[in-house]
């Protein structure tokens, strides 16, 4: 083992630590892995490389480092991160940098930046995406904790982090937990477009009776046009890839009930306690819970059979569907954004929107050509309430509406659920309405419980003897 002492350290040598590791040494950085498990160090060993050494001994891993250390955990969420924490905390010394890089609750990143910032360790929750080849190859990474703490490891996650015309997809995001907040975000909107493109595949399977080859084409086509992302790129690849006997897609062969990890939820879950609507994401969660209970569902499909005639198809319908599409991923980005807006006010994070768009532009899951007018928008009017509203974007949400609906009222003749495309489109319709009808909730809410309500032509709160 060298007695150089090394710039970046990870604990946890799983798919995503060792492979951050690896790209971080490609860099020109000499790092330390540390795994308990000796299989799980024993190929980094092996790489011979002089700047990539990996332990089991967490002494060995922590005098190596450099001081102040920029120590790295990849962990599965929760208990673990915990763990190592606890294990570290003791050897540690004031200054050093402990970085979160698992996908974690951000309470609990919250409540772990303060109990260790009072010990004198910095502490900074890392969202990072892109999956094992990201890791690899150039992840996004949002890092949120202290301006100071990025400071101390910025050069060294903008030369792993994936770039975009030249630019590094890592920025400092914001204060406290804002890193793993924006990432949990992140993974609300990943879960809105998978459930969006699902949707278009049942629409054209079941409704347009489109064979495998068809959807091929079809994704093939969105891929290369305004939709191109990284999710349009690999279900394009999907309904390429055949069983290995070439009898049929891999994909026909897959039990239709998709799991979770719960970012999702989460991100749900708190856009509601923001009182952010977040509906096509709420949609995307609710369609996973539903796919589970697969059972009850195949008993349910015998009993309400629906027997529809597919539509006639032509490239207009297609193109149509393809702009329905891309009216709902602008209403997921606009819900995903707004969250962030509300959470960085709400939480105090400091939130620059036109980076968070920046970085999302390469590395990252929800990765899409879109993202650069998204960050055009936030860096003509960083205060700008929903991205819907931008001058250039609105044009395009008025023309591609009618699609959207279009769409939608196939499906319902057909029974085919779109949840989160109708959500999307009832989103902007709310959004839009400048008088909503819950005068008459107000109304109902003081009939019954005297919870008295506000007046238009008057100040002050009210209640009304309705009987
Ligand atoms: C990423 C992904 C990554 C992970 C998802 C999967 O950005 O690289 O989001 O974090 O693949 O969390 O989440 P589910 O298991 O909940 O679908």
């Amino acid at each position: 083992m060298s007695t150089e002492s090394v710039d970046f350290g990870i604990v946890g040598m799983g798919v995503m630590g060792k492979n951050l590791l690896l790209n971080i040494a490609d860099n020109g950085f000499s790092v330390i892995g540390l795994d308990k498990d000796p299989e799980k160090i024993a190929p980094l060993v092996e790489t011979g490389q002089s700047s990539v050494q990996a332990t089991t001994s967490a002494n060995e891993f922590l005098s190596s480092l450099e001081s102040p250390r920029k120590i790295m955990m990849l962990v599965p969420a929760g208990a673990a991160v915990d763990a190592v924490i606890e294990e570290l905390l003791p050897h540690l010394d004031e200054g050093d940098l402990l970085m979160d890089g698992g996908n974690s609750y951000f309470p609990d990143t919250d409540r772990r930046y303060q109990m260790l910032t009072e010990k004198g360790i910095q502490y900074m929750g890392v969202g990072i995406s892109g999956g094992e080849e990201g890791a690899r190859h150039g992840p996004s990474m949002m890092p949120g904790g202290s301006a100071k703490a990025y400071d101390m490891v910025g050069p060294i996650l903008e030369a792993a982090a994936a770039k975009v015309d030249s630019e590094p997809c890592v920025t400092f995001i914001g204060k406290k937990s804002a890193g793993n907040y924006v990432k949990m975000v992140h993974n609300g909107i990943e879960y809105a477009l998978m459930q969006l493109i699902s949707e278009s595949y049942h629409l054209m399977k079941s409704g347009f009776g489109l064979t495998d080859t068809d959807l091929k084409a079809v994704y093939d086509s969105w891929e290369t046009g305004e939709l191109s992302s990284f999710l349009m790129e690999i279900t394009a690849d999907i309904f390429g890839k055949k069983e290995e006997d070439g009898s049929d897609l891999i994909l026909n062969r897959i039990l239709d009930s998709a799991r979770q990890k719960g970012t999702g939820k989460w991100t749900s879950q708190n856009a509601m306690d923001l009182q952010v609507p977040a509906p096509t994401i709420d949609m995307a969660v609710m369609v996973r819970d539903m796919s589970a209970h697969k059972k009850e569902r195949i008993a349910a499909d015998a009993v309400f059979k629906n027997e529809t005639e597919p539509v006639q198809v032509d490239e207009e319908l297609i193109k149509k569907v393809e702009h329905a599409l891309h009216f709902s991923f602008i209403t997921a980005f606009a819900q995903g954004f707004s969250m962030i807006k509300a959470a960085s006010e709400a939480y105090n994070y400091g939130v620059n929107l036109a980076d968070v768009a920046k970085i999302w532009r390469g590395g990252c899951i929800i990765r899409a050509d879109m993202l650069e007018e998204f960050r055009r928008i936030f860096a003509e009017d960083p205060s700008i309430n929903n991205i819907m509203v931008d001058d250039r974007l609105a044009g395009k949400l008025v023309e591609y509406q009618k699609d959207a609906r279009y769409c939608i009222k196939i499906g319902l003749d057909a029974q085919i659920p779109l949840p989160a495309m109708m959500a999307s489109v009832s989103y902007f319709d709310l959004y839009k309405s400048g008088w909503l009808p819950v005068n008459l909730i107000q109304a109902q809410r003081d009939y019954f419980g005297a919870h008295t309500y506000e007046r238009t032509d008057k100040e002050g709160t009210f209640h009304t003897n309705w009987k």
